[in-house]
């Protein structure tokens, strides 16, 4: 099997990204990532592809009159590297139609919420105001609709009465940590695909996404 490009965008912490460099680093995925794209600058998940000998790139997207006129440079640096998967890690940049086609099927991403559920920003402050009894994250793969897209995994947290933002998102990280990673093997391992919105694992169709439980929680 032919090592697969990885292609990772953030534009901050970079929490999971380092969870997917330590994956490779451990040999738990056999992929390799060429670059690590972001839009600001002083994002600390830079330094850390630093540190793991990756090549980075800065598209600060406040030099560009559109959103589609930064799409098209990121695109540009992207296709430079003929990436096999795009992650999208903390990437807080709504993409255009045109983006999420050119790399429809293997552009995935990470949401703080179990989507259908809170879509969009705030998502452990929405969940802690509804007194949601569990929450968690979703690996999707990305579609035109913000955060719309088939759900792959899901990492369940059990909501605490003692929690806050703080400590929920706090155990929502780290149940991301383990499925992002888990995500990227299945695709890099060619197990998964989507067709018509819809996911395939090893040729079957998944009815519900994939779940893992936080332990210890
Ligand atoms: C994560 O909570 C992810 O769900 C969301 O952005 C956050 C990124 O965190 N999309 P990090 O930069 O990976 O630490």
């Amino acid at each position: 099997m032919l090592n697969k490009h990885i292609v990772v965008l953030i534009s901050g912490n970079g929490s999971n990204l380092q969870a997917i460099i330590d994956a490779i680093n451990t040999h738990n995925i056999k992929a390799t990532i060429t670059a690590v794209i972001s839009n600001q600058a002083n994002a600390y998940g830079l330094k850390r592809a630093n540190l793991a000998g990756i090549e980075t790139h800065i598209i600060d997207h406040t030099h560009y009159a559109t959103r589609k006129l930064f799409d098209q440079s990121l695109m540009k640096v992207i296709d430079q590297y003929h990436p096999d998967i795009i992650v999208l890690a903390g990437f807080m940049r709504i993409l255009t139609s045109d983006f999420v086609m050119h790399y429809s099927g293997k552009l995935i991403n990470i949401h703080p919420s179990l989507l259908p559920l809170y879509r969009g920003l705030n998502t452990h402050k929405r969940a802690l105001e509804d007194g949601a009894t569990q929450h968690g994250a979703s690996v999707h793969f990305v579609t035109p609709e913000l955060d719309a897209g088939a759900v792959l995994i899901q990492g369940l947290v059990v909501v605490k009465k003692s929690d806050n933002e703080k400590t929920l998102s706090n155990r929502v990280h780290q149940i991301e940590h383990i499925i992002y990673p888990q995500a990227v093997k299945l695709l890099v391992n060619n197990q998964v695909e989507l067709k018509a919105n819809r996911i395939y694992i090893n040729n079957q169709y998944l009815q519900q996404p994939k779940q893992y439980r936080l332990e210890n929680n």
